[in-house]
């Protein structure tokens, strides 16, 4: 199958550092990815690359055949491909509804339905019961007014999710979705991110480190080592697989 997503000999400096050193991988279209490493491996570095946050320093991304190299945050963002950040970004002065309006119209084809004022009031109301019903998927409706703000870390995570429902991306780039959330959410988290990934063929690249609950998940993993692809194979392959035992595992 066509991948959507390839890196061919990507490398990222920092001065004297190679955060990513001649990575090149695919990750497995319509399936749940997981990428891995210690800290410092270059992960998130990896992700800025892709989603035009940091320039890269040398090599190649493509998406769905197309050079995004390079491009701006905005425009790959357009093509299909959204991000979350370890440290979540969410406008903390709006309510958890108005988080998710936000995100579904950053992606807005808002031209042609400005100009037909009622089919804009149509869309409107569209976007608004996309929103809510995945408030209510989420267990965030009974919160959908308060502000972002009064969020706890585990609630906070959970409306990173949801807008990444609202904008219909074909690649999701999430880091550390799961990081300080108690295991029975991760648990949740990762089973909504699963039912997602089967129903819209949607392809994610996830980072993290709770590999407890993540790899039960994952169908394909990667893995940094200094900057450098370590070992790129299915889940039980990884954990057998020498060089990623004696360099992240043991
Ligand atoms: N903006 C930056 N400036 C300088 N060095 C950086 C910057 N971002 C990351 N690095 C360095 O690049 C390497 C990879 O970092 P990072 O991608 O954050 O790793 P990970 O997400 O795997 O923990 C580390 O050595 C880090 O110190
Ligand atoms: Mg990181």
């Amino acid at each position: 199958m066509m991948s959507d997503l390839i890196l061919d000999d990507l490398t990222k400096t920092f001065g004297g550092i190679r955060a990513v050193d001649s990575v090149s991988l695919t990750p497995r279209p319509h399936k749940i990815n997981l990428l891995m490493g210690s800290n410092g491996s270059g992960k998130t570095t990896l992700i800025n690359c892709i989603s035009g946050f940091q320039r890269t320093s040398g090599g190649a991304i493509m998406f769905c055949r197309e050079p995004i190299t390079n491009k701006p945050p905005h425009q790959i963002f357009h093509k299909g491909i959204i991000r979350t950040f370890q440290t979540p970004r969410l406008f903390e002065n709006l309510s958890v509804l108005e988080n998710l309006l936000v995100a579904k119209s950053g992606t807005c084809e808002g031209f042609v339905d400005a100009l037909f004022p009622k089919r804009w009031n149509q869309t409107e109301k569209n976007i608004k019961e996309k929103a809510l019903s995945i408030l209510e998927e989420l267990g965030l409706k009974e919160l959908q007014d308060n502000l972002a703000y009064d969020l706890s870390g585990g609630q906070i995570k959970l409306l990173e999710l949801g807008k990444v429902l609202m904008s219909d991306c074909k690649l999701v780039l999430l880091d550390e979705p799961i990081a300080g959330i108690n295991p029975v959410l991760a648990h949740k988290i990762f089973k909504k991110i699963t039912q997602i990934c089967n129903a819209t063929k949607t392809t994610f690249l996830i980072i993290e480190h709770r590999l407890d609950i993540a790899l039960q998940y994952a169908n394909f993993c990667m893995v940094l080592d200094g900057g450098k692809l370590l070992a790129s194979d299915t889940p039980d392959k990884i954990l057998h697989n020498k060089k990623v035992i004696e360099s992240y595992l043991r």
